[in-house]
């Protein structure tokens, strides 16, 4: 089954055909950096502007890269939830649309579930596994027990990763998409100049594995020079290499005791997050555990990991009808319900 995966949820209008939910055969990126970066953030505008403009092009580009006709499409897939509105719209109404014009299935998709997916594109992974998904809007530990059954066990409850590293970069004027380039300054930093603090609410009832991101961005933002170790000179470097070692810190704190409680050894990561060479370089310590990343490409937004989940939803004989909306938020994904209802599913 070949199925063309359309994602538009964000700032990158990409389209991927992938073939029974393994096979990449075309992968497009368009991504909207260079529109978004005079801005250090995503101007929501400007994004599904660009999604309008693009869309059409990417996805007659993924079927010229895998030399296929629509007619040889056999499933038509757009994320449809969490996102920014104006862009999910964009994807979702061109994925209806070409799928009613071609008359082929359509399946609308969570994004999460696709950013969880993308590690199994390229690895057969047994379930049940610890999901780590770190992303711009989300950061988030299930147990994850099959493809769409995920029991969240712990969220941000404040900003997400992503979105923490974003902010301090724009902060200091370092660039955008922050966490690329506080990566790339961490590693010429030192980690032990400042010692920020890693937020204690996972000793509050009902929180053993939730994470709170805002305290440290802050802290990094407006006190760095409260936090500064003896001897140390406060250089970009040694910032950004002190706070993703906090960041890092504070998902992996919660992922360990996550794997320690439920005895499972294989954790899986997904989201822009995951390509973080520190989160990495600490969980690859982990001779004990199998931990699965996805290739650093498949870790920001991507056709493919909507295209590869697709087909599960698809053989399994699920269609979602003409009348599915988008879905700017997952109030559980936020708020750390641990209600399993995936919302804005049709
Ligand atoms: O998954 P993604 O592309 O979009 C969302 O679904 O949000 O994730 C984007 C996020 C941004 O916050 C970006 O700064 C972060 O992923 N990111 C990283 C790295 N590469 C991208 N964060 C830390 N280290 C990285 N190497
Ligand atoms: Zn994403």
């Amino acid at each position: 089954m070949k199925v063309l995966g359309i994602e538009s949820s964000c700032d990158e209008t990409a389209c991927a055909i992938v073939e029974d939910g393994k096979k990449i055969i075309s992968n497009v990126v368009a991504t909207q950096i260079p529109f978004h970066e005079v801005y250090k953030g995503v101007v929501p505008e400007i994004a599904s502007r660009k999604h309008a403009e693009w869309i059409l092009p990417v996805v007659k580009q993924a079927l010229k890269e895998a030399n296929l006709t629509l007619e040889e499409i056999d499933a038509i897939a757009a994320t449809n939830r969490p996102g920014l509105m104006g862009s999910l719209l964009v994807g979702l109404t061109f994925g209806k649309t070409l799928a009613w014009a071609c008359n082929k299935p359509f399946i609308a998709i969570n994004h999460m579930l696709g950013h969880l997916y993308s590690a199994h594109l390229e690895n057969n992974i047994a379930y049940p596994y610890i999901g780590l998904l770190v992303s711009g809007g989300h950061s988030i530990i299930a147990k994850v027990n099959g493809f769409d059954n995920l029991e969240i066990l712990g969220t941000t409850i404040d900003d997400s990763v992503g979105e923490a590293f974003d902010k301090v970069a724009k902060f200091y004027g370092l660039g955008y998409p922050g966490g690329v380039v506080i990566d790339k300054l961490a590693q010429k930093g030192d980690s032990k100049s400042f010692s920020f603090p890693v937020a204690k609410i996972d000793k509050r009832e009902g929180h053993r594995y939730d994470m709170s991101f805002s305290g440290l961005k802050t802290a990094v933002i407006h006190q760095a020079e409260l936090f500064l170790n003896e001897g140390y000179e406060k250089t970009n470097e040694n910032i950004c290499a002190a706070f993703q070692e906090t960041a890092v810190k504070t998902l992996t704190s919660r992922l360990f005791k996550a794997i320690e409680d439920t005895g499972l050894k294989t954790v899986v990561a997904g989201g822009g997050v995951a390509a973080n060479s520190r989160l990495r370089a600490i969980l690859a310590e982990r001779k004990d555990l199998n931990c699965i990343f996805p290739p650093l490409k498949l870790c920001g937004d991507n056709g493919a990991m909507i295209a590869g989940v697709a087909y599960h939803f698809l053989k399994r004989g699920e269609r979602s009808t003409w009348d599915t909306t988008a879905c700017a938020r997952i109030p559980q994904f936020k708020r750390g319900l641990k209600n399993l209802e995936d919302f804005g599913r049709r």
